[in-house]
Protein backbone atom coordinates (compact mmCIF):
# COMPACT_ATOMS: atom_id res chain seq x y z
CA UNK A 1 0.00 0.00 0.00
CA UNK A 2 1.42 3.32 -0.46
CA UNK A 3 2.21 5.43 2.01
CA UNK A 4 -0.29 8.74 0.97
CA UNK A 5 1.50 11.05 3.02
CA UNK A 6 4.23 10.71 0.74
CA UNK A 7 1.81 12.76 -1.11
CA UNK A 8 1.29 15.91 1.35
CA UNK A 9 4.02 18.73 2.36
CA UNK A 10 4.08 20.41 5.68
CA UNK A 11 3.06 23.99 5.47
CA UNK A 12 4.39 26.14 7.66
CA UNK A 13 2.11 28.77 8.72
CA UNK A 14 2.92 32.79 8.84
CA UNK A 15 3.01 32.62 12.60
CA UNK A 16 5.70 30.69 14.18
CA UNK A 17 6.40 28.51 17.69
CA UNK A 18 9.21 31.01 18.34
CA UNK A 19 6.68 33.89 17.60
CA UNK A 20 3.98 32.41 19.82
CA UNK A 21 6.53 31.91 22.65
CA UNK A 22 7.54 35.48 22.18
CA UNK A 23 3.95 36.82 22.26
CA UNK A 24 3.14 34.39 25.87
CA UNK A 25 6.86 35.23 26.83
CA UNK A 26 7.94 31.79 27.87
CA UNK A 27 9.07 28.80 25.40
CA UNK A 28 7.04 25.68 25.44
CA UNK A 29 7.49 21.97 26.27
CA UNK A 30 5.81 18.60 26.62
CA UNK A 31 5.82 17.42 30.25
CA UNK A 32 5.24 13.39 30.00
CA UNK A 33 3.77 12.07 32.86
CA UNK A 34 3.74 8.19 33.08
CA UNK A 35 2.98 5.38 35.65
CA UNK A 36 0.86 2.87 36.96
CA UNK A 37 -3.11 3.49 36.99
CA UNK A 38 -3.61 5.33 40.71
CA UNK A 39 -0.34 6.43 40.74
CA UNK A 40 -1.12 9.84 40.78
CA UNK A 41 -0.44 11.26 37.23
CA UNK A 42 -3.57 13.62 36.59
CA UNK A 43 -3.62 14.81 39.99
CA UNK A 44 -0.53 15.76 39.55
CA UNK A 45 -0.70 17.37 36.08
CA UNK A 46 -3.92 19.22 37.32
CA UNK A 47 -2.27 20.49 40.25
CA UNK A 48 0.61 21.81 38.01
CA UNK A 49 -1.88 23.30 35.75
CA UNK A 50 -3.44 25.33 37.99
CA UNK A 51 -0.10 26.39 39.37
CA UNK A 52 0.94 27.35 36.01
CA UNK A 53 -2.38 29.00 35.46
CA UNK A 54 -1.64 31.61 39.04
CA UNK A 55 1.62 31.84 36.86
CA UNK A 56 0.58 33.03 34.14
CA UNK A 57 1.73 30.05 31.96
CA UNK A 58 -0.52 28.50 29.23
CA UNK A 59 -0.55 24.91 29.75
CA UNK A 60 -3.02 22.20 28.82
CA UNK A 61 -3.42 18.74 30.61
CA UNK A 62 -3.92 15.21 28.15
CA UNK A 63 -5.12 12.22 29.97
CA UNK A 64 -5.91 8.75 28.97
CA UNK A 65 -9.63 8.53 30.88
CA UNK A 66 -10.09 11.96 28.85
CA UNK A 67 -8.75 11.44 25.65
CA UNK A 68 -10.58 8.18 25.62
CA UNK A 69 -13.73 9.14 25.64
CA UNK A 70 -13.10 10.98 21.85
CA UNK A 71 -9.87 11.10 20.21
CA UNK A 72 -8.98 7.86 21.05
CA UNK A 73 -12.63 6.25 22.44
CA UNK A 74 -11.98 3.28 19.79
CA UNK A 75 -9.13 1.86 21.48
CA UNK A 76 -8.84 -0.74 24.24
CA UNK A 77 -6.11 -1.85 26.33
CA UNK A 78 -4.06 -4.38 24.56
CA UNK A 79 -0.53 -3.53 23.63
CA UNK A 80 -1.20 -2.07 19.63
CA UNK A 81 -4.13 -0.40 21.16
CA UNK A 82 -1.82 1.28 24.06
CA UNK A 83 0.68 1.97 21.50
CA UNK A 84 -1.74 3.47 18.94
CA UNK A 85 -3.33 5.70 21.45
CA UNK A 86 0.25 6.84 22.85
CA UNK A 87 0.81 7.57 19.00
CA UNK A 88 -2.07 9.59 18.84
CA UNK A 89 -1.42 11.63 21.92
CA UNK A 90 2.24 12.32 20.71
CA UNK A 91 1.21 14.16 17.49
CA UNK A 92 -1.82 15.92 19.44
CA UNK A 93 1.27 17.34 22.37
CA UNK A 94 3.70 17.73 18.81
CA UNK A 95 0.92 20.39 17.65
CA UNK A 96 0.53 21.63 21.26
CA UNK A 97 4.23 22.35 21.36
CA UNK A 98 3.95 24.50 18.23
CA UNK A 99 1.16 26.27 19.50
CA UNK A 100 2.96 27.62 22.62
CA UNK A 101 1.62 25.43 25.14
CA UNK A 102 3.34 23.31 27.84
CA UNK A 103 1.30 20.41 27.62
CA UNK A 104 1.07 18.14 30.71
CA UNK A 105 0.09 14.75 29.33
CA UNK A 106 -0.69 11.75 31.70
CA UNK A 107 -0.97 8.48 30.15
CA UNK A 108 0.19 5.16 31.76
CA UNK A 109 2.25 4.58 28.34
CA UNK A 110 3.72 1.50 29.83
CA UNK A 111 5.71 0.60 26.87
CA UNK A 112 9.06 2.17 26.71
CA UNK A 113 9.45 2.20 23.06
CA UNK A 114 6.11 4.16 22.51
CA UNK A 115 7.30 6.85 25.18
CA UNK A 116 10.52 7.02 23.03
CA UNK A 117 8.67 7.22 19.64
CA UNK A 118 6.90 10.97 21.54
CA UNK A 119 10.21 11.88 22.26
CA UNK A 120 11.83 11.27 19.30
CA UNK A 121 9.28 13.53 17.29
CA UNK A 122 10.60 16.28 19.07
CA UNK A 123 13.62 18.16 19.76
CA UNK A 124 15.88 17.32 22.66
CA UNK A 125 14.63 19.96 24.91
CA UNK A 126 11.27 19.82 24.27
CA UNK A 127 10.15 16.56 26.03
CA UNK A 128 10.89 15.78 29.55
CA UNK A 129 9.77 12.08 31.32
CA UNK A 130 8.36 12.11 34.89
CA UNK A 131 7.87 9.03 36.39
CA UNK A 132 5.70 8.99 39.03
CA UNK A 133 6.51 6.19 40.93
CA UNK A 134 4.77 4.22 43.02
CA UNK A 135 4.27 0.35 43.88
CA UNK A 136 1.53 -1.68 42.52
CA UNK A 137 0.43 -2.41 46.49
CA UNK A 138 -0.11 1.01 47.10
CA UNK A 139 -1.97 1.98 43.85
CA UNK A 140 -3.84 -0.99 44.54
CA UNK A 141 -4.38 -0.32 48.35
CA UNK A 142 -5.66 3.16 47.04
CA UNK A 143 -7.82 1.94 44.06
CA UNK A 144 -9.73 4.50 43.57
CA UNK A 145 -11.43 3.69 40.84
CA UNK A 146 -11.83 0.00 41.98
CA UNK A 147 -10.68 -0.98 39.05
CA UNK A 148 -7.48 -2.96 40.96
CA UNK A 149 -10.04 -4.74 42.44
CA UNK A 150 -11.91 -5.97 39.45
CA UNK A 151 -9.03 -6.85 37.80
CA UNK A 152 -8.11 -8.83 40.15
CA UNK A 153 -11.17 -10.63 39.61
CA UNK A 154 -10.96 -11.11 36.22
CA UNK A 155 -14.05 -8.54 35.14
CA UNK A 156 -11.56 -6.31 34.00
CA UNK A 157 -8.65 -7.61 31.57
CA UNK A 158 -5.33 -6.44 30.67
CA UNK A 159 -4.82 -4.34 33.18
CA UNK A 160 -1.41 -2.47 33.77
CA UNK A 161 0.47 -3.91 36.97
CA UNK A 162 -1.85 -6.78 37.50
CA UNK A 163 -2.16 -8.31 34.00
CA UNK A 164 -0.29 -6.44 31.42
CA UNK A 165 3.38 -5.41 32.10
CA UNK A 166 4.61 -1.77 33.06
CA UNK A 167 8.17 -0.76 31.66
CA UNK A 168 9.95 1.13 34.05
CA UNK A 169 11.62 4.18 32.60
CA UNK A 170 15.12 4.36 33.02
CA UNK A 171 16.45 7.39 32.27
CA UNK A 172 13.15 9.66 33.08
CA UNK A 173 14.10 13.17 34.01
CA UNK A 174 12.15 13.52 37.31
CA UNK A 175 11.45 10.51 39.55
CA UNK A 176 8.85 11.39 41.73
CA UNK A 177 7.84 9.15 44.52
CA UNK A 178 4.07 9.48 44.59
CA UNK A 179 3.46 7.11 46.85
CA UNK A 180 5.15 8.69 49.88
CA UNK A 181 5.45 12.10 48.63
CA UNK A 182 2.31 15.15 48.94
CA UNK A 183 0.95 16.75 46.70
CA UNK A 184 2.43 19.97 47.14
CA UNK A 185 5.78 18.34 47.31
CA UNK A 186 5.40 16.65 43.98
CA UNK A 187 3.95 19.86 42.19
CA UNK A 188 7.13 21.47 43.76
CA UNK A 189 9.59 19.15 42.26
CA UNK A 190 8.24 19.54 38.83
CA UNK A 191 7.85 23.53 39.21
CA UNK A 192 11.60 22.97 40.10
CA UNK A 193 12.08 20.98 36.41
CA UNK A 194 10.73 23.65 34.58
CA UNK A 195 12.75 26.58 36.39
CA UNK A 196 16.11 24.59 35.67
CA UNK A 197 15.01 24.52 32.05
CA UNK A 198 14.62 28.02 31.86
CA UNK A 199 10.75 27.65 31.42
CA UNK A 200 9.71 29.92 34.16
S1 LIG B 1 -2.30 3.66 28.26
O1 LIG B 1 -1.78 2.37 28.74
O2 LIG B 1 -2.84 3.58 26.89
O3 LIG B 1 -1.31 4.74 28.39
P1 LIG B 1 -4.24 5.43 29.45
O4 LIG B 1 -3.40 6.29 30.33
O5 LIG B 1 -4.68 6.00 28.14
O6 LIG B 1 -3.52 4.00 29.24
O7 LIG B 1 -5.58 5.01 30.22
C1 LIG B 1 -5.50 4.50 31.50
C2 LIG B 1 -6.81 4.64 32.25
O8 LIG B 1 -7.80 3.81 31.68
C3 LIG B 1 -6.63 4.16 33.68
O9 LIG B 1 -6.34 5.23 34.55
C4 LIG B 1 -7.96 3.53 34.01
O10 LIG B 1 -8.82 4.49 34.57
C5 LIG B 1 -8.53 3.11 32.69
N1 LIG B 1 -8.43 1.67 32.37
C6 LIG B 1 -9.48 0.89 32.00
N2 LIG B 1 -9.07 -0.36 31.70
C7 LIG B 1 -7.73 -0.38 31.90
C8 LIG B 1 -6.72 -1.42 31.75
N3 LIG B 1 -7.02 -2.65 31.34
N4 LIG B 1 -5.43 -1.09 32.05
C9 LIG B 1 -5.13 0.15 32.46
N5 LIG B 1 -6.02 1.16 32.62
C10 LIG B 1 -7.32 0.90 32.32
Amino acid sequence: MMDSSSNLVWHDGLVLRADRERLYGRRSIILWFTGLSGAGKSTLARAVEQRLYELRASSYVLDGDNVRHGLCSDLGFSESDRSENIRRIGEVAKLFLDAGIIILAAFISPYKRDRERVRSLVAKDDFLEIHCSCSVAVCEARDVKGLYKRARSGVVKDFTGVSSPYEEPVEAELVIDTGTLSLDSSVELVLQLLRTRGIL
